[in-house]
């Protein structure tokens, strides 16, 4: 145990349920008590944190895969810091983890549930995103959920994100003919192509999609991987091979919506094109790994995989980092920092 522990530390909380875009006023920054550990617990002092899509999700009062955030109470999500105090065997004071308890500058975790990240590998914040859950998301999505193979053209929105700019760059890397990628601004299309080495990308802002993705796959696709849904799946379903494959992995264009959206006017085409739409769930994917980290770790040291990440400095800035992130103002993964 260590000595000089701090008294209270800062976290965000969730004080009313967005309706529509998430407000300032639905957020509060508390200050809270920070306690020694108890038997089989650490005290972390987060470094940084996640901000996530998914997480818009768990602002509303509604079942789903995650539970709802609880009002009034410290919300949640990937975290990575330094063990300051250990009342667990395994877990020693000064260690690196990985958590579930973002959101704040002082974490108190189950031992089990910290996983230990060595950061003379990679950044620390690397664990969070290419080599953590968007990375995997990434990885599984398109090897495990779409089956890709050698050969495929790949279509992914959302392509400049965490997960679509790793989705692009392993599709080519494992033998894609050719990749394509859409984002909502020119100096993101140009990124795709000119760092990531995307075949085309195209900017949905300029025009309708359809119509851009037509262009930037003349011969049509063997794979979608969808960020975004709406308009960017229905154009991707016209454009589908028979015995094309969807990882339906996010449709971020509606999360803030208050009406029900429309589905694909296109659904039909499902059928005589045999296509196959799956959705996905990442923690469904854990068994891949060891595998993924391995491959992508090889990918990053030879320099052949890119990452970018957009980093927001201070706890008193995760509400506007992850309004910035459902805005589209981060390049790669969107990454909290309190150091
Ligand atoms: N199923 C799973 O297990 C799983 C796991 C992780 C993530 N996801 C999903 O994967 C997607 C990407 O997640 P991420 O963490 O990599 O986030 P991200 O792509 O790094 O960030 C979100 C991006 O979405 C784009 N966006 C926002 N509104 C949009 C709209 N109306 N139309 C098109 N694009 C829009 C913005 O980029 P632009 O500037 O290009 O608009 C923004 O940068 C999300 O849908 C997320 O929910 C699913």
């Amino acid at each position: 145990m260590s000595a000089a522990l701090p008294t209270s530390g800062r976290e965000w909380h969730l004080v009313a349920r967005p309706h529509g875009w998430p407000k300032a006023e639905d957020f509060a920054l508390r200050e809270a008590p920070v306690a020694a550990p108890a038997e089989g617990r650490v005290l972390v002092r987060n470094l940084h944190f996640s901000v996530d899509p998914y997480m818009r999700g768990r602002m509303n009062d509604v079942k789903s895969y995650t539970p709802p955030f609880k009002l009034d109470h410290p919300m949640e999500g990937g975290a990575v810091g330094e063990v300051i105090a250990s009342n667990a065997e395994g877990i020693a004071v000064g260690d690196h983890v990985l958590h579930g308890l973002g959101w704040r500058e002082y974490a108190d975790v189950p031992a089990q549930h910290a996983v230990k990240v060595d950061p003379d590998l990679a950044p620390l914040s690397a664990y969070l995103g290419v080599l953590g859950m968007t990375g995997l998301t990434a990885y599984a999505g398109l090897f495990e959920v779409a089956s890709f193979k050698e050969g495929d053209a790949v279509f992914v929105s959302g392509a400049a994100g965490a997960v679509g700019s790793q989705v692009g760059q392993m599709a080519k890397l494992k033998g894609a003919s050719r990749v394509i990628g859409s984002a909502g601004s020119d100096e993101k299309v140009k990124l795709l192509v000119e760092e990531y080495g995307f075949d085309a990308a195209f900017n949905y802002k300029n025009g309708p999609v359809a119509e851009q993705l037509r262009a930037a796959a003349p011969d049509g696709i063997d794979v979608y991987f969808d960020n975004v849904g709406g308009e960017h799946l229905e154009a991707a379903i016209s454009s589908l091979h028979v015995h094309g494959r969807a990882t339906i992995c996010g449709m971020i264009a509606q999360y803030n919506a208050t009406e029900p959206t429309p589905a694909p006017r296109n659904l039909a085409l499902v059928i005589g094109k045999r296509l196959r739409l799956q959705g996905m769930l990442v923690g469904d994917h854990a068994a891949l790994q060891p595998q993924f980290v391995q491959e992508v770790a090889g990918w990053l040291a030879s320099g052949e995989l890119k990452y970018r990440e957009t980093v927001v400095e201070g706890i008193e800035n995760g509400f506007d980092a992850f309004l910035g992130l459902m805005r589209g103002e981060n390049t790669g993964k969107m990454i909290v920092s309190l150091v």
